[in-house]
C-alpha cells in the first residue's frame, strides 16, 4: 500500500477522464415531454444531441453517506423559443441537496418548489456556484451560443424522480424574448 497515490479522476480541457466514467447522451428524441412548442419539437431531427453527462459513481447507487459527481454539457440550441435544457427532476429522497458549479458557457438553473407552484431561476456563468436545497426540482438551460458545462455533486442515496416533472413540468418555462432569457407561465396545451 503506497501512501501517495495518483488521483482517480481528472477534469481537464473541459472533459472528465479517469476510472469508470459513466457517459450518457440525451437527444431530441429522448426529450419528448419537456418542450412546450410541439410543432417546433417535431421539426427537429430526433438524433440532434441536446446534452451529455459524464458521471463518477464511487459507491453503489443508494448508498447512504456517499457522494456522486457528474459533469453536464448542454449544447446550444432552441426548440421554438425555449432553450435546450435538461429533463429536470426532484430527488427521490426529497430532502437531499446538491451543489452545481458552472465551468463554461452561460445558462440558467431553473428551480421549482416541492408543491410545483413557484418557479425561479439563477444565472449560470463560469465560476458561479449554486446550492440547490432539498425538496427543490432543478433543470438547467443553455442560454448562450456555445456549450454550457457545469459540475454537480449530490448524495449517492438521493435518486432521481423524473416522473413528476414528466407529468406536470415546471410551472414556468424559460424562453428567448428578443434575446433575453425570460421565465413565462407555461402555455396551456
Ligand atoms: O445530478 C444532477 O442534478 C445533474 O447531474 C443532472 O442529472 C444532469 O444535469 C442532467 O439533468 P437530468 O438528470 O435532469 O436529465
Ligand atoms: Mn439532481
Amino acid at each position: 500500500m503506497h501512501d501517495i497515490v495518483l488521483p482517480k479522476l481528472r477534469f481537464a480541457k473541459n472533459r472528465l477522464s479517469g476510472e469508470s466514467i459513466d457517459r450518457l447522451e440525451r437527444r431530441i428524441g429522448d426529450l419528448d415531454d419537456i418542450f412546450s412548442d410541439r410543432a417546433a419539437y417535431a421539426a427537429l431531427p430526433a438524433d440532434r444531441l441536446v446534452y451529455e453527462v459524464e458521471s463518477s459513481f464511487p459507491v453503489p447507487d443508494g448508498t447512504e453517506g456517499g457522494l456522486f459527481l457528474g459533469i453536464t454539457y448542454i449544447h446550444p440550441g432552441k426548440v421554438g423559443q425555449e432553450y435546450f435544457m435538461t429533463k429536470g427532476h426532484y430527488h427521490k429522497i426529497r430532502n437531499r441537496a446538491e451543489i452545481y458549479i458552472c465551468m463554461e458557457g452561460e445558462g440558467m438553473l431553473i428551480l421549482m418548489n416541492e408543491e410545483g407552484t413557484h418557479t425561479w431561476a439563477e444565472k449560470m456563468e463560469p465560476g458561479s456556484i449554486h446550492y440547490i436545497n432539498g425538496h427543490t426540482a432543478h433543470r438547467t438551460a443553455n442560454t448562450g451560443n456555445r456549450i454550457l458545462s457545469f459540475g454537480a455533486f449530490w448524495p449517492s442515496d438521493a435518486g432521481h424522480d423524473y416522473e413528476t416533472i414528466s407529468q406536470h413540468g415546471f410551472s414556468k418555462i424559460l424562453v428567448d424574448q428578443g434575446g433575453i432569457p425570460t421565465l413565462v407561465n407555461k402555455p396551456r396545451l
